[in-house]
């Protein structure tokens, strides 16, 4: 049975995908396009009766812009709901007869709303109520325009002094519009907001759960692929550990997964990820040893882009040798394989898919196997490429993953050849690997009174960088010139910006304890507390 759905068009703000990611917790599937897409997509789009709402995200420019973007008109003609954000609101009230003009002053921040009259979508809805008796909501605003005149049919919903019209109703149509943003946690009724709009106005199912969800996958790559063979590379990271449980739960040995061991691993990261595969899930896995080939090309390379380009291309070049035999018959593969399994997930997806606002700025070049089933002459199996992270971390559980291996901090594809600063050397790695290990152990072991958790659920990413260079230090009775250990814990939603994570005093002091006395070759531990920007969370 097809899911019913919501399309979110997005209009280029930062944070549509948390529309979608709320919309996906209330278990209603969603999906984002750009606005561009046109009338015909849209009423292509809501042709199977599956099309329950819509939403309009916000943007960054404004309505009067000449370049700026519309909905398409159809949106409104479809008889389904429709909530506009922001400039989703904005862009409604223009596009149905109402006024828009320039912001005098830009309101960027927290805001107190008061919720007006008895709209369906904010009826019981509020923060608190003021002694004259008005709701009221605290919301996040980032607007410089705003709705002048409503448009026929609406009513004000929401108002803030200097937004008079923060919010509009139509409940006929059942068309709405919040100047705010309730897809941010800073509103904090936001999620029933979004709730609200998905499950009654719309009257969407929620039936998007990821434990049901296993079997209908699981029918689609049996569908997909048939008695095929399907190759996937291993990373050990939590898509492809995902992707790889979810094919071999589908189609057992037909899946043959490729796990490159570039020498640049946690410790003991190689094995715990056969353990895993091989040992537990008995899943067919060939473990490629290039960590020598991956040093041997790394010898005397100190450029940060240098060495991700020779760890990228060097790793698609061994994966590819692997996969050609795969391809043509050998290590079992008896028929040859034909397809090639990835961990693209939707974010991925949304990212590629051209909203034209959407300028991504190269700051680093990030390991890419794009083209690689082309060159390969495989076809693509995508089993995530409709999930968001937390979804993929929820059906890996789901899966039989253990929780520890799901709940992984990220990890680079160039591993540690970016947490050693400048060439990277097999000495320079094995007392990395260490002294991160050992980090990383604390970080478990250190629960934080106030919540329960451990730091390392705390924080969003946790590591060593190795320091080429050496420091005096005294030990016992002698003198020591040994290397430095930099650690880094950031804390962060989107990775985009990090701050520095304020871990206890206790807890950095029982780790460069520990390093210094365990890890001979490190005499100096430092803590760093760089935010991003203008610092990134990895080193190089
Ligand atoms: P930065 O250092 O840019 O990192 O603040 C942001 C996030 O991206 C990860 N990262 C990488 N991941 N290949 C990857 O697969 C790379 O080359 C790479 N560089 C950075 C980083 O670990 C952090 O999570």
């Amino acid at each position: 049975m097809a899911h019913q759905k919501i399309l979110i068009l997005d209009f280029g703000s930062q944070v549509t995908q948390l529309i979608a990611r709320r919309v996906r917790e209330a278990h209603v599937f969603c999906e984002v396009h750009p606005c561009d897409v046109g009338d015909d997509w849209v009423r292509q789009y809501a042709a199977d009766g599956t099309l329950k709402g819509v939403i309009l995200s916000g943007s960054h420019a404004s309505v009067y812009e000449e370049t700026t973007d519309k909905a398409p008109q159809a949106v409104f003609e479809l008889g389904v709901p429709v909530l506009g954000i922001c400039y989703g609101m904005q862009t409604m009230a223009h596009q149905l007869g109402g006024k828009v003009e320039g912001g005098h002053l830009r309101e960027f921040g927290f805001a107190s709303v008061r919720a007006r009259g008895h709209t369906r979508l904010l009826a019981d809805i509020a923060d608190f109520t003021t002694p004259e008796g008005h709701g009221m909501l605290n919301v996040w605003m980032s607007h410089g325009d705003k709705v002048t005149e409503l448009p026929a049919g609406f009513r004000l919903m929401a108002s803030t002094e200097s937004c008079p019209i923060a919010g509009m109703a139509d409940d006929d149509r059942r068309f709405y519009g919040v100047q705010f943003h309730p897809e941010v946690t800073h509103t904090q009724q936001g999620r029933a907001i979004l709730e609200r709009f998905v499950l009654e106005i719309c009257g969407a199912r929620p039936d998007w759960i990821m434990r049901d969800h296993i079997a209908e996958a699981v029918a689609a790559i049996r569908r997909q692929v048939g008695d095929e063979e399907v190759i996937l590379g291993l990373s050990g990271g939590v898509d492809s550990s995902v992707a790889a449980a979810l094919i071999h739960r589908a189609i057992g040995d037909q899946l043959t997964c490729v796990f490159v061991d570039h020498g640049l691993l946690r410790l003991n990261e190689g094995d715990m990820v056969m353990d895993m595969f091989a040992g537990k899930l008995h899943a067919k896995v060939i473990r490629v040893d290039a960590s020598e080939a991956f040093l041997g090309q790394l010898a005397g390379v100190g450029d940060p882009e240098a060495k991700r380009k020779i760890i990228g291309r060097e790793f698609v070049e061994v994966f590819k040798a692997e996969a050609a035999r795969l391809k043509a018959g050998l290590d079992g593969a008896h028929q040859g394989a034909k397809w090639l399994a990835q961990g693209t997930i939707y974010p991925d997806v949304i990212e590629s898919g051209g909203a034209k606002s959407k300028k991504a700025v190269s700051i680093k070049s990030h390991h890419n196997v794009g083209g690689l089933p082309e060159q390969l002459g495989l076809k693509l199996l995508e089993p995530l490429r409709d999930l968001f992270k937390d979804e993929v971390r929820e059906l890996g559980v789901a899966l039989g993953l253990p929780p520890e291996m799901v709940y992984r901090h990220p990890f680079p594809g160039p591993g540690l050849g970016v947490r050693i600063l400048g060439e990277v050397k097999k000495e320079y790695a094995d007392l990395l690997r260490r002294a991160d290990a050992i980090f990383i152990e604390e970080l478990r072991n250190f629960i934080d009174p106030a919540t329960g958790k451990s730091w390392y659920d705390l924080t969003s990413q946790a590591f060593a960088v190795f320091l080429p260079v050496k420091s005096v230090g005294v030990m016992g009775d002698g003198r020591t010139y040994d290397y430095v250990v930099a650690l880094r814990a950031v804390q962060t939603s989107d990775f985009m910006t990090a701050d520095w994570a304020e871990l206890p005093y206790a807890l950095l002091k029982k780790v460069s304890g520990r390093i210094i006395n365990e890890v001979r070759g490190i005499n100096r531990v430092t803590y760093d507390v760089s935010s991003k920007p203008p610092a990134t969370i990895e080193w190089e």
